[in-house]
């Protein structure tokens, strides 16, 4: 049994992990309240909040469970904010030394990375080893709000990173959009949400970058195109739009994920798709992926659960047993790495 804790930004949470039948509980504490107010993550209050909510959290835990099964402690320790990466690994670290059990230091972006198989060890958690084979090489799609990139995970499950972004993330691109059309925080459930009463091809928005042979993503220009069309319209004009201009916008975005998921999917021959991270929460990109898989023969799609796509300790700990790098901290003067890249540059 893995019990992990995640505390890489703006959610503290726990989860106990047993290889045998799977995910024993999860629990989160989103500080989605203490940050909407200032229309972003505020690193200190962030911190903060970690510090007040990750005892009461392992209370709870411990009311359910014993910790006595526990077999090892994982924990975030990059990428993220400094300090509250430092909260989750100081009490990991005293909760590994006081249970006298290993730590496992997890990459948070790894989590991600492998999050779309948790529903596949959930279902038959004995095979697992033995599906997830047929599934590799697999292409990857991280979509967060600080991440959008293409990864390859191959036969021994390494991991090489394809393709990121050059400037803003997808999610960013979302939140950033949604600002100048003066929604709330974060952006991308907000734009959905009015996406989906309005026409996707009613405004023009670029869809990122060319030569089309470039598998990186750029989202700073269509940001800058909505600023430039917002500029020519009323105030009453743009929220008489506001459901066309979030579908047309949110359908840039989508169509650049899409077209360089399907222009790297010609590089190798996959057999699976990946979709992970916050935006992997939109229905009409996770519809679109999965159509893509559809239309070829031998693609698998796989998307995270809606409640593994933002942050959560139940990726870290079905990490922290699935990804091969993973291993017992031997240095206990391990440090956090608020910049950890998904995999060393090849
Ligand atoms: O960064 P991330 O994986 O997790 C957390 O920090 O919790 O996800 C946050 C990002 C934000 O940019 C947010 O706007 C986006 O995910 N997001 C969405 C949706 N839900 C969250 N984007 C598009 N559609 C959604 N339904």
């Amino acid at each position: 049994m893995i019990l992990a804790l995640e505390s890489s930004c703006d959610e503290s949470a726990l989860a106990l992990f047993d290889p045998t039948s799977g995910l024993a509980g999860e629990w989160v504490h989103s500080q989605m309240a203490v940050h909407e107010k200032h229309g972003g993550v505020v690193p200190d209050l962030a911190t903060r909040e970690h510090l007040r909510t990750i005892g009461p959290l392992l209370a709870e835990v411990r009311r359910g469970h014993d910790l006595s099964q526990v077999d090892a402690v994982a924990v975030t320790h990059g990428p993220g904010l400094a300090g509250c990466l430092a909260i989750g690994v100081a009490a990991a670290k005293a909760l590994a030394v006081a249970l006298q059990r290993p730590l496992l230091t997890v990459n948070h972006l790894r989590g991600h990375a492998f999050s779309p198989f948790i529903p596949l060890h959930g279902q038959a958690p004995e095979t697992f080893e033995a599906s997830l084979a047929t599934l590799l090489p697999h292409l990857g799609l991280i979509v967060s709000g600080g991440n959008t990139l293409l990864f390859r995970l191959d036969a021994n499950r390494r991991i090489e990173v394809i393709s990121t972004t050059r400037d803003d993330a997808a999610g960013e691109a979302l939140d950033k959009g949604a600002k100048l059309l003066g929604l709330g925080y974060p952006g991308g459930p907000l734009v959905e949400k009015w996406a989906g009463q309005g026409d996707a091809t009613a405004f023009d928005f670029p869809r990122g970058i060319g030569p089309r042979a470039d598998l990186d993503f750029s989202f700073s220009g269509l940001k800058t195109a909505l600023r430039y069309r917002l500029e020519k319209m009323t105030p009453t004009e743009i929220e008489g739009r506001m459901a066309d201009l979030c579908a047309s916008y949110q359908q840039a975005v989508i169509d650049a994920l899409v077209r360089k998921t399907r222009l790297a999917l010609k590089t190798d021959a996959y057999r699976s798709i990946g979709l992970s991270g916050g935006v992997a929460n939109n229905r009409t990109l996770r519809a679109a992926l999965a159509g893509l898989a559809e239309r070829r023969a031998g693609l698998t799609f796989l998307a995270a659960e809606p409640r593994h796509t933002g942050d959560n300790a139940g990726m870290i700990a079905f990490a922290a047993w699935a990804d091969p790098t993973v291993s017992p901290l031997t240095d206990w003067s391990g440090e956090i790495d608020p910049s950890l890249p998904l995999a060393p540059a090849s």
